[in-house]
């Protein structure tokens, strides 16, 4: 596996031709894009995509977000492209939102995960953008990371990850969003958030109106509309525990116990006690939070910690995004 670094704004077009010649030989390379580390293979050949859920150990049934240049790209693989998602692109592409309508058959199968649909985003990043504009064909990537595992917001934690089961890493330092895309399905009667992200359902509903939310979530490997549905996601190595502010001192008692034991790690707001293993001074603006809180996982998991004490953020609705990864980075210990 090589590494080129580049510069995140100004991407030398050498290694950017250097990455799409291996994806053109059906290889993979993982990129920074605004939100994290994206595992990119040619999405529209199918054995390069089945190399993603080898490298990924993903489940098949799980999906595919196909990266484009332009929203004229994006409509290419679309069989219907109604005018919601018109206005969507114009107002947040390039950007961290992907939005699911239905695809045509140039879509592998795989890609889709046999359904009748595709996800497509236009990203925002310097060197995304550069990767698929040189490219000229759309990029496959789900984020750089084994599947269930805490995605990857530096190149670093893409090579813990995935290591020499990939080709190439476009080194372009931190991605500063820093979690994954709002993903919207306008596939069906009603606009359906799927994944909530940084672009927030008021500002998705200032642009189309009415967006519902997903039904109940299916359990096991049971279809479902969206893989960011899936119980055990985004979730670090160690056994994370989210406290409410108020109760944040008999939590602090019994991490202390348990630290006797293990390293026990927090992720806080505020000062903790010492001898925990910590990332305090989280910030108390929600996109702020957003860009740090994988990379505080990831740190508290390279530092051998057993459990991970969160607190809990704020019920505002800028901060559902991070809210949906914390709780989901928890519940696959409940
Ligand atoms: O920010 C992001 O979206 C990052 C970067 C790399 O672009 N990518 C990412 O991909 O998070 P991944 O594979 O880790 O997550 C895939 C998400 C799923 O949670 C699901 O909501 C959605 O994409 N998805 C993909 N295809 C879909 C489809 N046909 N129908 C519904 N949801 C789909
Ligand atoms: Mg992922």
């Amino acid at each position: 596996m090589n590494v080129l670094r580049v510069d995140p704004t100004r991407p030398d077009p050498k290694a950017v031709t250097a990455a799409v010649e291996v994806l053109r030989g059906g290889g993979l390379v993982a990129f920074p894009t605004e939100t994290v580390y994206g595992l990119g293979a040619h999405a529209l050949d199918a054995d390069a995509v089945a190399r993603i859920y080898q490298a990924k150990g993903r489940p098949a049934y799980n999906p595919l977000i196909v990266h484009l240049a332009s929203t004229r790209d994006a409509r290419r693989l679309a069989s219907a492209w109604p005018a919601a998602a018109d206005r969507l692109a114009e107002r947040f592409w390039p950007g961290p939102l992907t939005l699911v309508v239905p695809r045509l058959r140039v879509v592998p199968d795989l890609v889709s995960a046999g359904l009748p649909t595709v996800a497509l985003r236009v990203p925002a990043h310097p060197v995304a953008r550069a990767l698929l504009e040189a490219a000229g064909f759309p990029i496959a990537a789900p984020s750089a990371n084994r599947s269930t595992q805490v995605s990857p917001t530096t190149a670093e934690h893409v090579r813990r990850s995935l290591g020499d089961r990939i080709d190439l890493i476009l080194d372009g330092g931190h991605c500063p969003v820093g979690i994954e895309s709002t993903v919207l399905s306008l596939a069906g009667d009603v606009p359906t958030l799927l994944r909530p992200g940084t672009i927030s359902l008021e500002e998705i509903r200032e642009v189309i109106g009415d967006v519902a939310l997903p039904a109940d979530e299916p359990s096991g490997t049971a279809s479902r509309p969206s893989p960011g549905m899936m119980d055990r996601h985004y979730a670090p190595r160690a056994e994370l525990r989210l406290f409410a502010p108020e109760e944040r001192n008999n939590w602090f008692a019994r991490a202390r116990e348990e630290n006797e034991g293990w390293p026990v790690g927090v992720i806080a707001f505020e000062p903790v006690p010492a001898g925990l293993v910590s990332v305090v001074g989280m910030p108390d603006d929600a996109r702020e939070y957003a860009a740090r809180l994988y990379a505080a996982l990831h740190e508290l998991d390279g530092r051998g910690c057993r459990v991970i004490y969160a607190e809990a953020v704020p019920k505002g609705v800028e901060w559902a995004g991070v809210r949906d990864r914390l709780r989901r980075a928890a519940t696959a210990f409940d």
